[in-house]
């Protein structure tokens, strides 16, 4: 499998550096960024989730309706949404983008942000569903004739689907870093999205999806497609990619933690999925691992999504992001910190590099 290249779609011009209080959709922004990934070769944009935030199935029919190629992968919570409707409303978004949609699968990192929208299940709890709602919107993708489900988490009887996938299933993501991650995403998911950890950290997980994949009885050539994600930060030379790392840097911690009644820095509260954990942990370890890969962003932010920067020229960026696809990941996710700009920007100077060595290779070691 070729690697490929993914960003993510914001709904507006607003983010962490030049925040716009209050932003709603604007759909000029949305289409200029989705047609300029889809026009630039990228191969997917994430639709993200969040309890307060746009909703991605809207944005994401949108991004189709306007966009040629670049698939469409819509983030899905299970607590939102029953089942054998999110397996119609992705088939619909399937057959409306001609084969474009795909699905990543959020199980809740966090309880607070779960009960927001009603979800009190523990995480244990919460990932048990997440395997019952992926082996139902397989089934029901599939299966011919009505069926009956009597799960832990879901029951239901004769569901009969009428709308299919346009090649016959749709892929299914999974992302995280706990114990329950792997097993689920290892045991089901066709791709499994992973932050921007280090080279050694992220084989490690690596293997720990892979022998999740193989104990579930899939073989090497069935395992999760790897998805690594990363904001690197790109100037002409490395000089200026670190001047312009510190800028991104202060504007953030501008921005950062709250201030108590004294005007002293309230710490957040330690993130409970294990993926910013890990992030923060790491960060604790020093600022920058392997080539360039940076840590002072994810600790101000404490480990707020994807927040690991690369930094450096686009010769430095682009031999890290091939490092990681010599280390096995088949989808990298490039988003910086200046979206738009950023996107313009990879794809003018970084990608080329990128495409260059992953042809190097593939012309050192020939297919039989
Ligand atoms: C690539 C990637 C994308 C993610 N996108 C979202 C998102 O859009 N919304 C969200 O709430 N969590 C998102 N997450 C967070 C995790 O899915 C979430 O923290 C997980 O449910 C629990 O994490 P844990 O297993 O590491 O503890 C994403 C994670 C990864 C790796």
């Amino acid at each position: 499998m070729p690697v490929e290249f993914m960003s993510l779609t914001p709904p507006n011009a607003s983010d962490e550096i030049n925040p716009i209080p209050g932003a709603g959709v604007d759909p000029d922004y949305l289409v200029r960024y989705a047609r300029t990934l889809d026009d630039y070769g990228f191969n997917y944009t994430l639709i993200p989730y969040g309890s307060s935030s746009f909703d991605p199935w809207t944005i994401g029919a949108t991004i189709a309706a306007v966009t040629k190629n670049i698939k469409v992968i819509i983030a899905l919570r299970p607590n939102t949404l029953y089942p054998t409707v999110a397996a119609k409303a992705l088939a619909t978004l399937d057959q409306l983008s001609r084969g474009r949609a795909v699905v990543h699968f959020i199980a809740g990192g966090s309880d607070a942000e779960q009960a927001k929208e009603g979800d009190f299940l523990t995480k244990e709890q919460r990932y048990g569903r997440l395997e019952e709602y992926i082996r139902i919107l397989r089934r029901a993708w599939e299966s011919a004739d009505p069926f009956d489900w009597n799960g832990q988490y879901y029951q239901f009887k004769q569901f009969s689907n009428q709308v299919r996938p346009v090649n016959g299933t749709i892929p299914v993501s999974v992302g995280g870093s706990s114990d329950e991650a792997y097993r689920i995403g290892g045991s089901l998911a066709d791709i499994y999205g992973l932050w921007g950890e280090p080279l050694e950290e992220t084989k490690e997980q690596i293997n720990r999806i892979y022998a999740e994949a193989s104990k579930a009885g899939r073989a090497e050539s069935d395992r999760p497609r790897i998805w690594v994600t990363f904001r690197p930060i790109v100037a002409e030379t490395d000089e200026l990619a670190w001047e312009k790392a510190h800028h991104t840097l202060d504007v953030l911690k501008s921005h950062g933690p709250s201030t108590n009644g004294a005007g002293k820095p309230t710490p957040a509260p330690a993130p409970q999925n294990v993926g910013s954990q890990r992030l923060l942990e790491i960060a604790a370890r020093g600022e920058i691992q392997d080539r360039a890969l940076w840590y002072p962003t994810v600790t101000a932010t404490n480990a707020r999504g994807a927040s690991t920067a690369l930094v450096g020229s686009p010769r430095t960026v682009a031999d890290s992001l091939l490092d990681y696809a010599d280390l096995g990941a088949e989808l990298i996710s490039i988003r910086g910190y200046d979206n738009l700009n950023d996107a313009i920007d990879y794809r003018r100077y970084v990608l080329p590099l990128v495409r260059a060595g992953l042809q190097e290779r593939a012309n050192r070691s020939p297919v039989a």
